[in-house]
C-alpha cells in the first residue's frame, strides 16, 4: 500500500497543502490555451487545483488514488474524474491539455519514459502538456 491508498495517508497529505492551493502556478499556465479547452490533470490529490482550472476549462481529474477520488465525487458530483495511474494513463479519451503538479516525482525514472509517450498519446495535435515536479526527498520520507 502506498501513502496515498491509506486513509492516514490521505488525511496527513490534505493537512499538509491545506494552506496551498497552486494558484500562482496555473495562473503562468492560462494564457497558453483557449478558453473552452480541455484539460485532464493527473494526480488530482485533494482537487484545489481541478477546482482552480474548472474556473477556465473543461476539466477531467484523475489519480490512482481512489480515496482521493471519492473524497472529491463526495463534494462534487458532477466531477468528471477517472481512476488513472500516471505511468499506464489507460483511457481512449484525449485532451487538449494535461497538467500535473507534484505527482510525477512519485513515479521511478525509469517508467517517466512510459508516462510522457502516454501523455503525448492522449493529447490532441498541437496540445500542451504542464508538469511541476515535487520535491522527491519529502516523497521519499513520507510513511504512514
Ligand atoms: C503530492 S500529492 C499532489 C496532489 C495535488 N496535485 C496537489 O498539488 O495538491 C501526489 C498525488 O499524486 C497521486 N499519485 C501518486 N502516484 C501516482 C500515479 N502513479 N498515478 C497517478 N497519481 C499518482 C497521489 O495519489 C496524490 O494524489
Amino acid at each position: 500500500m502506498t501513502f496515498y491508498d491509506s486513509k492516514e495517508g490521505v488525511k496527513q497529505y490534505i493537512n499538509m497543502a491545506k494552506d496551498y492551493d497552486g494558484r500562482e502556478l496555473i495562473n503562468n499556465f492560462i494564457p497558453y490555451l483557449d478558453k473552452d479547452s480541455t484539460v485532464l490533470e493527473i494526480g488530482i490529490g485533494p482537487g484545489k487545483e481541478l477546482d482552480i482550472l474548472a474556473e477556465s476549462f473543461k476539466v477531467t481529474g484523475s489519480d490512482k488514488s481512489k480515496l482521493f477520488l471519492d473524497l472529491y465525487i463526495e463534494k462534487n458530483s458532477d466531477a468528471d474524474l477517472l481512476e488513472l495511474d500516471a505511468v499506464t494513463l489507460d483511457t481512449n479519451r484525449v485532451f487538449d491539455s494535461i497538467y500535473s503538479n507534484k505527482v510525477l516525482h512519485h513515479i521511478k525514472k525509469r517508467e517517466m519514459v512510459e508516462s510522457i509517450y502516454n501523455q503525448a498519446r492522449i493529447l490532441t495535435d498541437g496540445g500542451i502538456i504542464f508538469i511541476r515536479f515535487g520535491p522527491v526527498r519529502v516523497a521519499k520520507s513520507m510513511k504512514v
